[in-house]
């Protein structure tokens, strides 16, 4: 270590730096999360292509001076996106593969995040792209062995087995790839930090000196992060504000389909989702994922109603479950999967209250067919009707679709983009839609449209 050398400490919470060592950081307040950095000074290497010094007297505070350019003057020469083929993947993204952009993708161990960055680098090298695929994490026999599986040819990628930055960067460098591939941050380390591959201040300067090999070359860099118990990207937060894009591929290890959802992203929206489905040969994408959340059709017994959710612009049908069960003594259980627990509790309440359905003495269970996450209150309409089925142990004819908000006094209320909803159950064969009141008594196609104003009113149509 250099007698330079600083030490400060970290939170690995938000980043925040603390001189000293505590147990609570007082930036964000969290406990135990503070770590010891040691940074060894600066070197002083010059790195940006339009710097000019402009003779001594520029030299100012230590820094020189820089030309700033007119926003109408900067050009781009590639702007355009890649389509890496994936055609799930590039929708997440906003369209394509941005040259020059840094994306994250995040995950826990084993959900598919090594196959899907290794499917993206064989087509885009398929596309004529130059590809190299950095693993920290396997051995290249093991990488080969994984490719092997895939129906994709990824023959042409390059492999470099490697952890050491400056060893990767120097590579990239000389091979000059248009797509690089680290998987996985939390392995790869800088010689001029000390401390361990993984711990905060390696993955965040490993971060920042990616993003900065991406920004000056134009190469578009994608990371692997694994998410760590809490739910965050190891070195959580910080590492997300580095990149421009961060998305979290997630499923359920007992199914077979997995989301890649984004959760920022400067070049698009982030409400998109991308589904996969993980194959014997690798992922597969799913093009129309309500088949997946549909449950079976055929068969569905009482506590069963299907809703139509916006995803991002895409409408996706849900099927929701629910059960209500003889509690056994004690306070009776109320648990909820894809679904928020307070808008259930009080889904609970207006139930009893404004239709008599008295859940006091029940278990409830609401499960959300698929592993989808239900946060439209367009949904609160399927929620109410499986309940009462439940309750009423009578089962809603299948071929319905609901899609209202229930309001505290059990009326009904409309939702955004009704049309796209019903487009979406009509071209999967649902025959009636359960909408609120108000909304416009339109026919869009084969679906017949039923108003309903309260769920009171609902429920006598359904089961009287
Ligand atoms: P992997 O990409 O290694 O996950 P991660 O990098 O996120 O840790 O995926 C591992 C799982 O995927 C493993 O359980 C095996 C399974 N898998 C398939 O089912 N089919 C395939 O073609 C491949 C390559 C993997
Ligand atoms: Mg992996």
């Amino acid at each position: 270590m250099s007698a330079r050398a600083r030490s400060v400490h970290r939170c690995t919470e938000c980043g925040a730096e603390h001189a000293k060592w505590s147990g609570r950081c007082d930036v964000c307040g969290a406990w135990n999360s503070l770590v010891e950095e040691v940074a060894a000074p600066r070197s002083s290497k010059s790195s940006g292509t339009n710097r000019r010094v402009g003779g001594a007297a520029a030299l100012r505070e230590g820094g020189t001076v820089v030309t700033p350019t007119a926003l109408r003057d900067v050009t781009s020469s590639r702007q355009s996106r890649w389509t890496s083929g994936l055609q799930e993947l590039d929708f997440v993204l906003g369209g394509g593969v941005v040259p020059g952009s840094m994306v994250l993708v995040g995950g826990e161990p084993g959900i598919g995040k090594s196959t899907l960055l290794l499917q993206v680098v064989a087509r885009l090298q398929g596309e004529g792209h130059r590809t190299l695929y950095v693993s920290g994490e396997e051995s290249a026999l093991q990488v080969k062995l994984r490719a092997d599986r895939l129906d994709d040819d990824a023959n042409d990628v390059s492999l470099l087995s490697e952890t050491h930055l400056e060893t990767v960067l120097a590579t990239a460098h000389d091979t000059a790839p248009d797509v690089l591939v680290i998987d996985s941050i939390q392995t790869v380390f800088t010689s001029d930090l000390e401390g361990a591959p993984g711990n905060v201040g390696q993955v965040r300067e490993c971060a920042a000196r990616l993003m900065r090999f991406a920004k000056e070359t134009g190469t578009a860099v994608f990371v692997v992060g694994h998410v760590t118990k809490g739910g965050g990207i190891a070195g959580p937060k910080t590492l997300e504000h580095i990149v421009d894009t961060v998305l979290y591929f997630e499923g359920e290890n007992t199914l077979d389909h997995r989301i890649l959802r984004a959760t920022k992203n400067r070049f698009g929206s982030v409400d998109e989702i991308g589904v996969f489905r993980m194959t014997e040969r690798g992922l597969v994408p799913v093009p129309n994922p309500s088949e997946l959340f549909l449950g079976d059709r055929e068969h569905r017994a009482s506590g069963s109603a299907v809703t139509a959710l916006m995803e991002g612009t895409r409408p996706v049908l849900v099927e929701v479950q629910a059960l209500a069960a003889k509690a056994g003594f004690g306070t009776p259980q109320r648990v909820s999967t894809g679904f928020d627990g307070r808008r259930l509790a009080l889904l609970l309440a207006v139930l009893d209250k404004r239709a008599g359905l008295s859940f006091a003495q029940l278990d409830v269970f609401l499960n959300v067919v698929g592993g989808l996450r239900m946060q439209e209150p367009a949904g609160d309409l399927a929620v109410v009707a499986a309940l009462a089925s439940s309750v009423y142990d009578r089962s809603i004819p299948s071929g319905a679709v609901f899609i209202g908000e229930v309001g505290l006094g059990g009326e009904i209320r409309p939702v955004s983009q009704t049309e796209r909803r019903l487009a979406e159950a009509s071209n999967l064969g649902l025959e009636r839609a359960y909408v609120a009141g108000r909304a416009k008594a339109t026919r869009t196609r084969d679906i017949e449209i039923v108003p309903v104003a309260t769920i009171e009113a609902l429920f006598e149509r359904l089961f009287t």
